[in-house]
């Protein structure tokens, strides 16, 4: 079943990607988001499933499509909470920058936590450091307790964060602690990840991003063996309402990965759209041909796909209309 769900939903992580992956460079992030939603959305209802959107483009007022409490799928499945970002990194697309991704995660009904549209505080670690760390923790605490489990000294421990000016007095603690730091653009979904590669050399993330994209991290970092925590910055009384209307009457709590997406199985689809160290971006081939590469992860068998799909793209009217895989 999750291996079937999984496969449909990467057809449409992979289709948004192939849309939006036009607007690389052209230094317009509506146009790249709104071809990734239009894609998803296009597709969504072929998928067997009676899924409901809990994290999508915004609540019913405020988006055309994906909006909160959206059905979607064709109702002869299993019913589900699907959160979407049809574009994670839309400002990267607009830039040409690394990193952009189209992704999905989907939990059996009443698992995703309805995360409102603002800022989240977050901790994110990979397996080595998972159930060890906490947010509550002043941060040279977990700096040090981080280095003496990866039995490393400080000086060796990478820890990544949002380039922001909201993160002035976070960046210079970790500056007077000596330990190197990846300063990001954007993207803090692929963030998160990262602490779960080897690969990439980052042992932590730390630092607020956006909300929806605390709970898409969650379900990476639980398919991944790693772990993260969040806490809700609300910054008005309005803000405070809003988490309580999305059924969280306690927004200033300590969220566990369990908080965030449940404690069923989780799955997780992306699709690169600009390229990064975890997915290739689409790439165009001779012959109507374009390459996406994509991962699908399930939480229960910790299992962790890498598809590399070509697709037979049908132009229409000078834009990418269809893709079919093979
Ligand atoms: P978008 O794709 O919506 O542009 O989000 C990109 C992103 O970098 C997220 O990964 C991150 O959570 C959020 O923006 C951070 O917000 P801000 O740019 O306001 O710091």
């Amino acid at each position: 079943m999750e291996s079937q769900l999984a496969l449909e939903l990467v057809r449409i992580t992979e289709a948004a990607a192939l849309e939006s992956a036009r607007w690389i460079g052209r230094g317009d992030k509506n146009s790249a988001d709104d071809a990734a939603t239009t894609a998803i959305r296009s597709h969504f209802n072929t998928v067997p499933m009676d899924g409901t959107v809990v994290i999508g483009e915004g609540e019913m007022d405020e988006a055309p499509m994906l909006y909160i409490g959206e059905r979607v799928g064709n109702r002869k499945g299993p019913k589900m909470d699907i959160a979407v970002d049809p574009l994670e990194g839309t400002e990267t697309v607009a830039k040409g920058l690394n990193n952009a991704i189209s992704v999905i995660a989907a939990a059996p009904q009443g698992s995703l936590l309805h995360a409102p549209d603002m800022y989240m505080q977050k901790l994110a670690v990979g397996p080595k450091l998972a159930g060890s760390l906490s947010l509550d923790d002043p941060l040279e605490q977990t700096l040090a307790k981080a280095a003496l489990l990866l039995d490393r000294p400080l000086t060796d421990l990478t820890v990544s964060i949002l380039d922001r000016e909201r993160h002035r007095s976070i960046i210079e603690v970790l500056r007077q602690a000596g330990v190197r730091i990846k300063l990001l653009g954007h993207g803090d979904v692929m963030a998160a990840i990262d602490t779960c590669t080897e690969d990439s050399g980052v042992d932590l993330y730390i630092g607020s991003g956006g909300a929806p994209e605390g709970v898409l991290a969650a379900a990476a970092m639980k398919c991944m063996g790693g772990d993260i925590q969040g806490r809700l910055l609300p910054d008005s009384d309005e803000d405070i309402e809003r988490c309580k209307r999305m059924g969280i009457e306690q927004p200033e709590r300590l969220l566990t990965m369990d908080d965030m997406v449940g404690r069923q199985g989780v799955l997780f689809v992306a699709t690169g759209v600009t390229s990064g160290d975890f997915l290739q971006g689409v790439r165009y081939l001779p012959g109507s041909r374009a390459e996406t590469h994509s991962v699908v992860m399930y939480s229960e068998t910790k299992t962790v796909r890498f598809v590399r799909s070509v697709h037979q793209l049908k132009e229409q009217l000078g834009t990418l209309a269809q893709a079919v895989s093979f």
